[in-house]
């Protein structure tokens, strides 16, 4: 292959390996219990919502040809928040509510993923329950498998549990098999790396640890293997897809799990990819749009299926892609 299968776009263009398209990307949405929606500072352009202003801008997303959406629900009341996070299954909880809402609204022109964990919602910050300083496995699982049943009871079409408790795929699906007799498809982030790229996240769900790290939960970003392992372990545990997280600084683990695994891979292009951008881009520093389209090409060549990405309503409004 010379420089004559490059010399010119048409060309390029029909030897263009990887796609990208509309129906690839799943925008994530903050939504919060107060009556108004909160810009987050380090992520320009990106509200956490309150449900009514959530509506307007699922339409608008609708309307500009993404159809997925990734839930994170969060409160603005110290009061919710407990050691064990149980308020995360309330049955009037703020996820439980706007997924009814969208639902309501949408059908099934919308498909909602809901993202499963207590951090949010435990007053120490943690992803699991906590003893002292331990974070606890076992008695997390049943708080993340009654979570999983009250989004579902709501209409979610997907659950993502994003915790990184062992076992946890298993748990929540034998759970869901007993209480609702409906298949409900699970994304696990079981690609996971405790990471300084979920900065911003944490400081928009207000679900920073209020000590010490996610260390002992999260996976450790020197190492490889174990996210092989750890993806084996979801998928025989009846995982219906996988999240690779962060997606940037982390496509060697995306490209090695897509030679072994032939599942839904999505790749999450997480907060703080999305704050580096922005602020580059607003410095004049970087051609935002460019990189933008860029980085997301090149998550589908490491073998995403899909993408969560917090540009997916830009890219599509701006027309960016096809
Ligand atoms: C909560 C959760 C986090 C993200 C998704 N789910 C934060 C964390 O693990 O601390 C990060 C997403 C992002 O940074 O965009 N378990
Ligand atoms: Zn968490």
């Amino acid at each position: 292959m010379g420089r004559e299968y490059r010399i010119n776009q048409e060309i390029r263009d029909s030897l263009a390996e990887t796609s990208l398209s509309r129906s690839d990307l799943i925008m994530p949405y903050f939504v919060n219990d107060s009556s108004h929606s909160i810009q987050i500072s380090a992520m320009p352009g990106i509200l956490n919502h309150s449900i009514a202003s959530l509506i307007p801008a699922v339409q608008e997303q609708l309307k500009f040809g993404i159809d997925s959406i990734l839930l994170f629900g969060s409160t603005e009341n110290q009061k919710n928040k407990t050691n064990d996070g149980s308020y995360a299954y309330h049955e009037k909880g703020i996820t439980q509510a706007a997924v009814r809402a969208l639902k309501k609204e949408f059908g099934n022109d919308l498909t909602i993923i809901t993202d499963v964990c207590i951090c949010s919602y435990t007053n120490h910050g943690h992803c699991g329950v906590t003893q002292g300083e331990n974070i606890l496995n076992d008695e997390t699982l049943p708080i993340l498998a009654k979570i999983a049943k009250s989004h579902a009871d709501a209409g979610a079409d997907i659950i993502s549990p994003s915790d990184m408790m062992d076992s946890r795929v298993q748990f929540i699906s034998d759970y869901l098999k007993e209480e609702i007799n409906q298949k409900i498809p699970l994304f696990s982030y079981a690609a996971k790396f405790a990471s300084s790229y979920y900065g911003p996240f944490r400081e928009a769900a207000d679900s920073s640890p209020k000590f010490g790290d996610r260390k002992s939960y999260q996976m450790d970003y020197r190492n490889s293997n174990e996210a092989m392992s750890e993806i084996k372990e979801d998928l025989d545990q009846g995982a219906d897809g996988i999240i690779f997280k962060p997606a940037l600084a982390y496509l060697d683990i995306l490209a090695r799990a897509s030679k072994k695994f032939d599942t839904r891979k999505l790749a999450y292009n997480v907060s703080g990819e999305y704050s580096m951008v922005k602020a580059a881009g607003m410095k004049g520093w970087i051609n935002e749009k460019e990189i933008i389209i860029e980085n997301l090409f090149c998550m589908k060549r490491a073998g995403a299926t899909d993408i969560i990405t917090y540009h997916a309503l830009e890219v599509a409004k701006n027309n960016w892609i096809e």
